[in-house]
């Protein structure tokens, strides 16, 4: 209940009575809306010693107020604001009343973070067909076993500390499970000293640039890429240099020439299925581009968000696994591994970086959510994380080869694409369709795919991605159907 009194001053020397400034400060605050209908208020006992009146007193500007309709007894229950209020008259507030509703803008200016420029990014919609992005089928997770292993949190002895303040860092069970998983699958030879927990990639990625950069550093990313990315180094201080990506990853060629004409403090990569054209850099490539950071000493940010979805022989190993010298920042997630909700993610670095972006994380949040990190610990040590993949890969993989058939069957003639190595989408070029219209007409026949306004905006590919992981065979020929009755 809102402290009233606060809200009803009492002038005793007044000529209005004591229970009418109470009366008609009460109807006030209902009429302001600091009291709204229905709400039940205290007892008048209560109220009256808040206010420091006589019981009676109290008691008349209720019966006041249930006179004129602004109070109901219920029987046994109390006294609540009438839901059926008498007929309000418009109030004008003077300048030192209190508002009826919230202000809609601050009195001050606010920055301006071009949050239009985002791809769409919430799918929480009733819409069973999204092709927008590469996401995960939401069905096939073990949400059962994560529910299941957070539940079991309370149960077990020796897991009440988890309730407490932990670390920044992310807590230790996790980051031990993870290096030994990451070390197992990926070659990173690290200790839980090299990882800090952070909430999805993006974090990890905020955290990174902005312990990295300061304004006007020069940057390299692809072009095309992934423009959260880019919008993100940008706001820590970066000036923007795009270099092109062709079908063996990013022109290392192009960055080796501009480190030659300026200080290249980092460059963002994608390297193993790169966002948003899904092509994996070549083994020489990473090399040269390793050889060029230990050179010119730039930070390589590693952006590898999908990497546990390669369907041709092996996955390439990340190139934090080949760095000798410090260049690598390695991000990772668990956003497309197992549900965006989930939002673990995580950086690997030499240890002096983790021990700066957990101080610097600090000044976000005090901490991750470690409930959820020691329940995705234990999916780690139990295995449950590691058959989800394997499962995963499978159908991922059948996916897309039906979805590439269906599109080559049926829109060989209208977009241009290449069957991905890996990920969970395609990159499509529209021939000659016009990507909004397509995406607007789809949409009203209940298909959400990305228009690809953040991928055409330097250059215009008039090309965009389409997601087949999220949806099963049926669906997938469901999405098809409507892409080409709208193209
Ligand atoms: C290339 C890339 N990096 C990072 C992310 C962000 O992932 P997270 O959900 O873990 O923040 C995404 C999301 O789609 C992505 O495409």
């Amino acid at each position: 209940m809102i402290p009233i009194h606060t809200l009803i001053p009492i002038d005793k020397a007044s000529a209005t009575p004591i229970y009418l400034q109470i009366a008609n400060g009460i109807i006030h605050c209902i009429r302001s809306g600091h009291l709204r209908k229905g709400l039940k208020l205290p007892g008048a006992r209560i109220l009256a010693d808040t206010f420091k009146i006589h019981r009676n007193t109290l008691q008349m500007a209720l019966d006041e107020l249930v006179a004129q309709g602004w109070l109901e007894i219920v029987s046994r229950k109390g006294t609540f604001v009438a839901n059926d209020l008498p007929v309000m008259r418009p109030i004008k507030f003077s300048s030192n009343e209190t508002l009826a509703h919230y202000p809609e803008k601050t009195i001050f200016a606010v920055k301006k973070m071009g949050v239009e420029s985002y791809a769409q990014t919430n799918f929480q919609q009733d819409r069973n067909l999204i092709i927008t992005e590469g996401l995960p089928d939401i069905r096939i997770a073990p949400m059962q076993q994560l529910m299941r292993e957070m539940r079991s949190i309370e149960k077990r002895s020796g897991f009440k500390k988890y309730f407490n303040y932990g670390n920044p860092q992310g807590t230790l069970y996790l980051r031990e499970e993870l290096s030994s998983f990451l070390s197992d699958t990926r070659g990173l030879s690290i200790s839980s000293e090299n990882i800090i927990i952070t909430n999805g990639a993006q974090m990890g990625l905020y955290i990174s640039a902005n312990l990295l950069l300061k304004a006007g550093d020069e940057v390299v990313v692809a072009e095309p890429g992934y423009h959260t990315a880019t919008l993100t180094l940008e706001r820590a201080g970066a000036v923007i240099n795009r270099v092109p990506v062709d079908d063996y990853g990013i022109d290392v060629n192009a960055i080796e020439m501009l480190c030659r004409k300026k200080k290249i403090r980092l460059v963002y990569i994608i390297p193993h299925h790169h966002h948003p054209t899904t092509v994996t850099l070549t083994p020489d490539r990473r090399m040269r581009l390793l050889n060029l950071a230990a050179q010119y000493k730039f930070a390589l940010i590693e952006d590898d968000y999908d990497y546990d979805f390669h369907y041709s022989s092996s996955p390439m190993l990340p190139m934090a696994s080949l760095d000798r010298h410090g260049n690598v920042i390695y991000i990772g997630t668990l956003s497309k591994t197992l549900v965006p909700a989930v939002r673990i993610g995580f950086v690997v670095a030499p240890k002096n970086f983790i021990e700066e972006a957990t101080q610097f994380r600090r000044s976000i949040e005090f901490q991750g959510d470690t409930l959820m990190e020691i329940a995705i610990a234990e999916l780690y040590k139990n295995g449950t994380i590691a058959n989800h993949i394997k499962k995963a890969i499978k159908i991922y993989k059948d996916r897309r080869d039906h979805f590439c058939g269906l599109l080559q069957d049926k829109l060989s003639d209208k977009i241009n694409f290449k069957i991905p190595e890996g990920g969970m989408c395609i990159w499509a070029k529209f021939m000659d369709a016009d990507l909004k219209k397509v995406a607007e007409k789809a949409s009203k026949k209940g298909l959400t795919m990305n228009n690809g306004e953040t991928y055409n905006r330097i250059k215009n590919y008039n090309a965009t991605r389409l997601g087949f992981s999220s949806l099963n065979v049926k669906e997938l020929e469901k999405a098809v159907n409507i892409l080409v009755e709208c193209i």
